[in-house]
């Protein structure tokens, strides 16, 4: 470290590690954007209230996926912006649900390669709908691509801001996912005619992210390890995927039915018969389990109930078959 590096860093992230994003985006998300068109933040939420302060205002009305990811709709409550709930179904986001509850919308915020937390993909005709409705309404599309890697049918699917001809799309990624989430390092990407506008809200809000962070991440990128680290845990992960959901059903099929997703890093496994997932989920707390249940995600109205359980940490089938009996005798 030279004392040069020792100053305030540039609030927009390391120079070197906003370029290192964008050939990234480029090669894994077929996502084409210059470095000046990416911000480094501290984390999702970070991210989402540097486009709530640059683009939105209390009163605007945003569109969020039911089921959803609960920071979200915290993050702009607390922005005074209201959130609209629109409905999930195989394809994702059921476009023609928002335009028909609010047409007018700001914004609508979508997790098009897995939604969270019902892992669907966004479908090609439902991301050419949104789009058209954003192009069509000057409204934005908040892209959160929390966990794209993770797909195991196939190659990843290219973002949702690959297509964006109009530039409407806000990217939102982060490092939380590939590598882990106490490095708190996250990124925007925004549209070219909107950089300047978030240069100047990160300069009034001067958040930057430490400097010796970033450059440990550029380092680990330029020098090829994050290539073959997301390779080696996409691999991982599908194999972990597999020994878990085996396992789960040897001991608890006629209880629990797990639906089959493209990617992700949890199951789903709904609930059979008239159990509640909230009670559920508590009984499995106080033995020292932890998974949560699919109606805490919902914004409004009832889900069918379900368990979201990680399977990244279940190394082998016999550990998950240990797991689903624990969790057979709080049936
Ligand atoms: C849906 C979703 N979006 C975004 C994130 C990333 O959050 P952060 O970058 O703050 O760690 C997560 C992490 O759990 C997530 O589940």
């Amino acid at each position: 470290m030279q004392p040069s590096d020792m100053v305030h860093p540039a609030v927009s992230g390391l120079p070197a590690l906003r370029a290192e994003i964008a050939a990234y985006l480029q090669v894994s998300r077929g996502i084409s954007c210059s470095p000046s068109q990416v911000f480094v933040t501290s984390g999702y939420r970070h991210t989402i209230a540097l486009i709530g302060h640059a683009l939105l205002k209390p009163g605007d009305r945003v569109w969020l996926e039911n089921p959803g990811y609960p920071p979200t709709r915290e993050l702009f409550r607390h922005m005074q912006i209201a959130s609209v709930p629109v409905a999930v179904d195989r394809d994702g986001l059921v476009v023609s649900d928002g335009i028909r509850l609010a047409p007018r919308a700001r914004a609508a915020v979508v997790t098009p390669a897995h939604q969270s937390p019902l892992c669907v993909s966004l479908s090609l005709p439902r991301r050419q709908a949104l789009l058209d409705w954003a192009a069509g309404n000057d409204a934005w599309i908040i892209e959160d691509d929390y966990d794209g890697e993770y797909r195991y049918v196939s190659r990843p699917l290219p973002a949702l801001k690959s297509l964006d001809r109009d530039g409407r799309v806000l990217y939102a990624g982060t490092f939380s996912k590939v590598l882990f989430p106490s490095l708190r390092l996250a990124y925007l990407v925004v549209p070219e005619a909107e950089v300047a506008r978030f240069e100047e809200m990160t300069e009034a809000l001067a958040a930057g992210s430490p400097e010796l962070t970033q450059a440990i991440v550029t380092a680990f990128i330029t020098e090829g390890h994050f290539a073959r680290h997301i390779q080696r845990m996409r691999r991982l992960y599908a194999e972990r995927r597999e020994m878990t959901a085996a396992g789960l059903e040897s001991v608890l099929a006629g209880h629990m039915q797990i639906d089959s997703q493209p990617g992700g890093m949890h199951l789903i496994l709904r609930l059979l018969g008239r159990q509640s997932d909230r009670e559920f989920v508590a009984r499995m707390r106080k033995e020292g389990l932890y998974a949560e249940a699919l109606t805490d995600w919902m914004i409004e109205g009832d889900a069918a109930p379900a368990l979201l359980l990680n399977f990244t940490n279940i190394d082998s089938q016999r550990t998950a078959e240990t797991l689903a009996r624990r969790m057979s005798k709080l049936l």
